[in-house]
């Protein structure tokens, strides 16, 4: 038997000296040192062997199977040594290869004209005022005059935080932010976002942009207000274009507006964009009403001004013929790289 043991340690030897792959390594230990292995064999057959026999079989055995695990193990590395050295030879880097491109991002068409109208404004003398999306009942509603029983104030409109707390469903909050932090001549205008329940298609969005303005001075009249409309509305769609004001109904102002511009398309004849009216609605608009610069801590009977609030998303829709305001939240860089 010790002599079958010589016989299987030298074999074994030779066959993992002559292994060149894991897997050649891996059989070696298996039909040695594995459960039916040769070695395993001689382990099996030694239980049957007498008391003498196993003293000298047992340590020779114990030995071959120690040297040859260790020669499995001192291969395996070797091989995995060999591997990783001749991978690294192919995978040599090519410095002459082109690099990756780094795509370069765009502006999104919703900041592009939030910077537009900022542009316009600021060229007439307007900074900006800022205000938080998260609101006060009290700033978003009451200190701009609008009453309790007011639709826009219902919870199926309005985000409410708490009960005294709302995502801003517009940014005429900032007028009483900015009429409480500054004194006449208060010349601003507030982009940002507002919230509203709606649910999401085609032209509703449950958050949107708008830019609100506002103007305090000694006898600032409706025709200021027309003016600078008017300047606005031809700058954005161009100089031929015309502005028209409709009376309308805001609670904090007085008397209120929505202005009309000619369309930019049909110049007024009648198309698709205008709904064959050959106008186009832009925004609301008026005059500060009494109660809200008394509550801003201003005198109404020394100061008077004028207000503004547009949408953005409908200006650039408009401007840019973008049939679905959803586009604009799906940041698909197709879109995006459209605008300039
Ligand atoms: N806040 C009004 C809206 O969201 C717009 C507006 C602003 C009207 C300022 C008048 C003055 O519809």
């Amino acid at each position: 038997m010790e002599q079958r043991i010589d016989q299987i340690l030298t074999q074994g030897k030779a066959e993992i000296l002559a292994a060149t792959t894991l897997d050649q390594v891996e059989d070696c230990r298996i039909a040695y040192l594995g459960r039916k292995g040769k070695l395993t064999e001689i382990f099996k057959e030694m239980g049957k062997a007498d008391k003498e026999e196993k003293k000298v079989i047992g340590p020779a055995a114990n030995r071959a199977k120690n040297t040859l695990e260790q020669l499995i193990e001192e291969k395996k590395n070797r091989v995995r040594a060999e591997e990783l050295h001749r991978r690294l030879e192919q995978e040599t880097i090519d410095v002459t290869e082109p690099g990756k491109e780094i795509k370069l991002g765009k502006k999104h068409p919703i900041n592009l004209m939030i910077e537009k109208i900022s542009g316009i404004f600021a060229a007439m003398g307007y900074s900006i005022a800022q205000g938080p999306h998260v609101e006060s009942v009290y700033n978003a509603f009451d200190a701009l005059n609008s009453p309790e029983n007011h639709p826009s104030r219902d919870k199926t409109d309005t985000f409410y935080i708490s009960k005294d707390t709302v995502l801003r469903p517009h940014t005429s909050s900032v007028q009483i932010r900015t009429l409480l932090d500054q004194e006449p001549p208060i010349k601003v205008i507030s982009p940002g976002r507002c919230f509203r329940c709606d649910t999401p298609d085609a032209t509703h969005s449950p958050m949107f942009h708008q830019v609100e303005g506002l103007l305090v001075d000694e006898n600032v009249t409706m025709a200021d207000l027309k003016g600078t409309l008017d300047q606005l509305a031809k700058e954005l769609f161009g100089e031929k274009t015309q502005t028209k004001f409709r009376p309308h109904h805001f609670p904090f102002t007085e008397p209120s507006a929505e202005m009309d511009v000619s369309c930019f398309q049909c110049g007024g004849s009648g198309c698709r964009i205008c709904k064959e009216s050959g106008w186009i609605e832009i925004l609301g608009c008026g005059m500060v009403h009494p109660n809200v610069l008394k509550v801003g801590g201003i005198d109404p009977e020394k100061y008077t001004g004028f207000a503004f609030g547009m949408g953005v998303e409908r200006i650039a829709m408009l401007k840019y013929e973008i049939e679905d305001i959803r586009l604009f939240y799906e940041n698909d860089m197709r879109f995006i790289e459209q605008f300039k």
